[in-house]
């Protein structure tokens, strides 16, 4: 395997302050790529910093507003001439309930969080890509499609894989593949920003107990993924390596499907 798989291009990461988004940008920097951590988390400027490629920034921006994902897009433009991928990694289930026990206002902030920021950064780089004339999306879904105690968050991550297949089609005459990765419960250091800034309840500790339970079952390995498995199927369908690859989304889940 090539260890400069990225050198020369452009690469903007979002979610990039921690968890798999951190740990793919890292490890894009490493493989020569000029990077564009983006997160809404103040601290991604420090994780850039850490980086060991060549050209790194960190962007602060809410990708839940579209403002938000068009100024990353336009500030990788001004730092580094262009954008050649684009990988969307914010997400992940704010809450775990039945979906009877969903709030209304609660739905609502799943599909904020899980759906509309991959939504927003693939328009919003669209326009670079056609400049470039061509380039490459991945998306971070999850193979929560099938799961229990966070249906907003299927329904978001559906429709990741959604957009996934359907800009891939339409987009292919101009170059621009679009893919994914449906991983499954992956084992990661405590987080700096917590999903769900109020904290857990006991009894969404419990129905969080459900969902990982189910989540391990549901592997062939009966276990979770580390990030470092995610991250190399995630750089490699980022890569030329996949040139012939688009409009798929490959389960990263010791089995599972999703
Ligand atoms: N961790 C898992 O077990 C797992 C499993 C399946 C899928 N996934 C998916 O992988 C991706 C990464 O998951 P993770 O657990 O590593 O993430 P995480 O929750 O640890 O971190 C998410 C990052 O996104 C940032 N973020 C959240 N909302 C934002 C917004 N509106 N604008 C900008 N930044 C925002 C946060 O500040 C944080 O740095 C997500 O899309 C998640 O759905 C994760």
């Amino acid at each position: 395997m090539s260890t400069q798989r990225f050198a020369g291009k452009v690469m903007v990461v979002t979610g990039a302050a921690q968890g798999i988004g951190r740990a793919v940008a890292l490890r894009a920097a490493a493989e020569g790529g000029k990077v564009l951590f983006v997160d809404r988390a103040e601290f991604v400027s420090e994780v850039a910093a850490e980086a060991s490629g060549t050209e790194t920034a960190g962007f602060v921006a809410d990708l839940e507003t579209y403002e938000g994902a068009a100024s990353a897009m336009a500030f990788a433009v001004s730092k580094f001439g262009g954008i050649d991928i684009l990988i969307n990694g914010v997400g992940g289930a704010i809450r775990m309930r039945p979906f009877a026990e969903f709030e209304p206002e609660q739905i609502d902030a799943e599909i904020r969080r899980s759906l509309m920021p991959t939504l927003y950064a693939c328009h919003a780089v669209l326009p670079h890509l056609l400049t470039r004339g061509g380039g490459t999306i991945v998306n971070v879904s999850s193979n929560a499609t099938r799961g229990i105690r966070r249906v907003p968050y299927s329904a978001a991550k559906g429709g990741v894989n959604a957009i996934t297949q359907s800009l891939a089609m339409e987009y292919a005459e101009h170059n621009i593949r679009v893919v994914a990765t449906a991983p499954g419960g992956t084992d990661a250091p405590p987080r700096r920003v917590p999903r769900n800034t109020a904290g857990d309840s006991e009894r969404e500790k419990v129905w969080m107990s459900d969902a990982v339970k189910q989540v391990t079952e549901s592997t062939f390995f009966k276990r979770y993924g580390s990030i470092d498995e995610q991250v190399a199927p995630i750089l490699f369908l980022a890569s030329d390596e996949a040139s012939y690859i688009t409009g798929t989304v490959l389960p990263v889940a010791g089995g599972d499907t999703g």
